[in-house]
């Protein structure tokens, strides 16, 4: 029999985001497969009820979650929704189980199968399923707009006869998805850019997109890539020297923005207040890392706090402030996952636990927490 598949309207964080689109709906009914979107669930997205009616999905309740094979949703379901879902079916969503281990325990003791989008492998087959990037592209796009709305001055250097207006100095901290996308922003809007990372591959990411790199480049720099390609935590000495590095050059700069990130840690602090207030008054700095900690000392996350004449702004969530941009991307990034689980022939989910891409995300399954990572420890 055909999967019925259910995108559910989100119920935490405030969360703008929707899990589906009327190209994913369209996609899934071509698959054979049946679609309930429930009701309003892309309303802060800007899509309507009826634009997923059109392509064939039926609009429910979320009393229909009941009898859904497939559950897609943005955030981790929380108790009250894991309890209205069928033993045996599978959720595929942002699943954040780093630090969540009572929360993947409660998904497993519900006898869910959940997969964790997050933690889908960077291999070039996967890449259209990567909701880090796709999610922190936009984030590192808005971090500069978000900067930008609250700079007092101009962004690109203005040559006019009353005079020239200087460009601004922008220092992008991390250049990884989100820090390119914000290197390649604030260059369109006419700012000068710098960034660091502590990955060597970033360097030439950073040129290539005109901005400087500044970063201390010892032994240590050069092996401070893990295989996966993400950030390794560095050691307290490389810390101390990038910190002095960073200092200098901060004190030069109109707008920071941080982005930096370590997998399954805390961020790392980069900018501290003493730096801060070296800046020049009315200088903005933008924490993407908010979530994670935070990489800047004062950041209140939500809030546009002013730590030392700076302006800081720290959103959580930056993604679903592009809601209606960063749902059709995370939507597609869903659907071209559950694409790898529907069987051509029944039209049914078949989950293959051989498969690196299952390997690499399932968190829960048959009643246990089944990810390596998370498996609780004997003793
Ligand atoms: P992320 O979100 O985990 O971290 C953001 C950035 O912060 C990274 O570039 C990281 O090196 C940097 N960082 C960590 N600690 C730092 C510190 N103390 N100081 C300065 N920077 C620090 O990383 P993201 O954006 O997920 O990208 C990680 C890598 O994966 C990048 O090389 C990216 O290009 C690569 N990637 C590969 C893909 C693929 O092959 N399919 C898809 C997406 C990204």
């Amino acid at each position: 029999m055909a999967a019925t598949i259910f995108i559910a309207r989100e119920t935490v964080h405030r969360e703008p985001r929707v899990a589906g689109s009327p190209e994913t709906v369209k996609k899934m009914k071509a698959l054979g497969l049946d679609v309930v979107i429930e009701a309003g669930a892309g309303e802060l997205s800007r899509i309507p009820d009826p634009d997923f009616e059109k392509m064939g999905a039926r609009i429910g309740s979320a009393a229909d979650a009941a009898a859904a094979d497939v559950v897609l949703k943005v955030r981790r379901p929380i108790s009250a929704e894991l309890a209205g879902y069928k033993p045996g079916a599978i959720v595929i969503a942002t699943m954040d189980p780093y630090g969540n281990e009572g929360a993947l325990a409660e998904m497993a003791g519900a006898s869910l199968t959940t997969f964790a989008m997050e933690l889908m492998p960077r291999i070039t087959r996967a890449q259209s399923m990567d909701i880090l990037s796709s999610q922190a592209n936009l984030a590192g796009y808005q971090a500069v707009i978000d900067a930008a709305s609250v700079y007092d001055r101009a962004m690109p250097m203005m040559m006019t006869a009353a005079g020239t207006v200087p460009a601004a100095k922008v220092f992008v901290m991390g250049a990884g998805v989100a820090g390119l996308q914000a290197i390649a922003t604030a260059r369109r809007l006419g700012a000068v850019v710098s960034a660091t990372d502590v990955r060597p591959a970033a360097k030439e990411q950073v040129a290539s997109l005109g901005a400087k790199f500044i970063a201390v480049e010892d032994e240590e720099f050069k092996a401070a890539e893990t295989a996966a390609g993400y950030a390794k935590p560095m050691s307290a000495e490389y810390q101390a020297k990038q910190a002095a590095l960073v200092a200098e050059h901060i004190a030069k700069q109109d707008i920071v923005i941080t982005t930096a990130l370590i997998p399954g840690r805390p961020a790392p602090r980069l900018v501290t207040r003493d730096m801060l207030k070296a800046m020049k008054s009315g200088s903005v700095a933008v924490d993407l890392a908010i979530e994670r900690g935070g990489n800047i000392e004062g950041a209140v996350a939500d809030q546009v706090t002013d730590v030392e004449g700076v302006k800081v702004i720290a959103y959580a969530n930056v993604p679903g402030r592009v809601a209606a941009s960063a749902s059709l991307l995370y939507a597609k990034n869903l659907m071209t996952f559950l694409e790898t689980l529907i069987s051509k022939e029944t039209r049914d989910v078949v989950v293959n636990p051989e498969d690196e891409l299952v390997k690499a995300t399932m968190l829960t399954h048959g009643g246990q927490i089944v990810h390596p990572n998370f498996v609780p420890q004997e003793g």
